[in-house]
């Protein structure tokens, strides 16, 4: 068995402990692994396959990043090329992706990503390629699973952010806005907010109304509270609004903690400065959960490949780890039930979701 593990997609704190277990589960069986190196790029040109083996894994649990590097801009089914005018072309490359599979007589893949590399690796599948996934992102919106690895540490981060944020944000009596990533879903925004004591959470799933947002700033003022924390998840938008876009071209979300911040000072009067984590919340070495998350799932997707039941995906389903078709997880993107208990308590605890 030669097995090939690829990491696509944005980065996150977990993925070397998921080739770590996946190698040594696999060396364990007698088989032979390769690493393909930023997304699929080695079995597009890109350069050689890497051999994995304990050697090549070793201490390398604890460390963010991915030792094969990746990419977010490598789908094999929409590869974007430059014309030499300097216009753009998109090619469908996934016939070349499948000879190079077979011509370096791999016999399985394990696909580690979010949304986009699974829904990469489904199509791979539906055109004959064995394939596995490993359900990876900080957003936490891959459906079927009750969590992605990366996710916790980067709700840590934005927490700890958020803590330090407090001390300043008080001594010179303003507000302070900070966008956390996420796409589309607001866990990050709302577990790090209600774990850091934010004032105001602003989430996709809940539409805010900026004249709300305000009035709670008011009224902690008048309270005594002279300043306030405002968490916005990247992907939140106001009533009747749309999503804040850095770069419409990719679909790459930001900026709405600047305008946030902006209307605050306009509408109460409050010095009020803004702040982007970024990519901070993406990098560093994984907590202990997601640690213990990804080497599960790592572990868990070679017995897949041994059982061949290729086209699923491991999922965490306390207290185990299941298998799921990849197809399944994709249809419904997980989004915070407004309903939840998370939201429950932030409200109970008297944060404002600006609705
Ligand atoms: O999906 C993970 C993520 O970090 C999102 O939260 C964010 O919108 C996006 O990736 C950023 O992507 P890039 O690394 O291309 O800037």
């Amino acid at each position: 068995m030669r097995l090939a593990i690829s990491t696509g997609g944005g980065d996150a704190p977990g993925l070397n402990a998921v080739i770590r277990a996946a190698v040594l589960s696999a060396v364990h069986r007698g088989w032979e692994c390769l690493g393909i190196k930023r997304g699929f790029g080695s079995l597009l040109g890109e350069g050689e396959l890497m051999p994995l083996g304990p050697n090549e894994v070793r201490g390398i649990t604890h460390l963010g990043g991915t030792i094969l590097g990746t990419s977010s801009r490598g789908n094999p089914l929409k590869w974007r090329m430059q014309r030499p005018d300097g216009s753009w072309e998109e090619r469908d490359r996934t016939q070349e992706l499948l000879d190079a599979f077979r011509d370096n007589r791999l016999d399985a893949l394990i696909a580690i990503g979010g949304d986009g590399t699974l829904g990469i690796a489904l199509q791979l599948w539906k055109k004959g390629l064995p394939v596995v996934g490993v359900p990876k992102t900080i957003d936490n919106d891959v459906g079927a699973t009750v969590a992605t690895f990366g996710f916790d540490t980067a709700v840590s981060t934005a927490t700890d952010a958020i803590d330090k944020l407090h001390s300043t944000a008080e001594s010179h009596e303003r507000v302070i806005v900070v966008e956390v990533m996420g796409r589309n879903a607001g866990f990050i925004a709302l577990n790090s907010g209600l774990a850091g004591s934010a004032d105001v959470i602003l989430i996709p799933e809940i539409p805010f109304d900026i004249d709300k947002v305000c009035d709670k700033i008011r009224r902690r003022e008048a309270e005594g509270r002279h300043f306030s924390i405002v968490v916005v998840a990247e992907g939140a938008v106001a009533k009747g609004g749309t999503v804040s876009l850095v770069d419409p071209a990719h679909e790459r979300l930001g900026g709405i903690a600047d305008k946030i911040a902006h209307s605050i000072e306009q509408m109460t009067g409050k010095e009020t400065r803004s702040l982007v984590l970024g990519h901070l919340q993406r990098g560093g070495g994984p907590t202990t959960f997601d640690r213990l998350l990804a080497l599960r799932f790592g572990a868990a997707a070679v017995r897949l490949v041994a059982e061949q039941r290729f086209g699923m995906m491991v999922a965490l389903q306390p207290p185990r780890i299941v298998s799921v078709p990849i197809a399944e997880a994709l249809a419904t993107p997980r989004r915070v039930p407004v309903d939840s208990d998370s939201v429950a308590t932030a409200r109970d605890l008297g944060v404002s979701f600006g609705d």
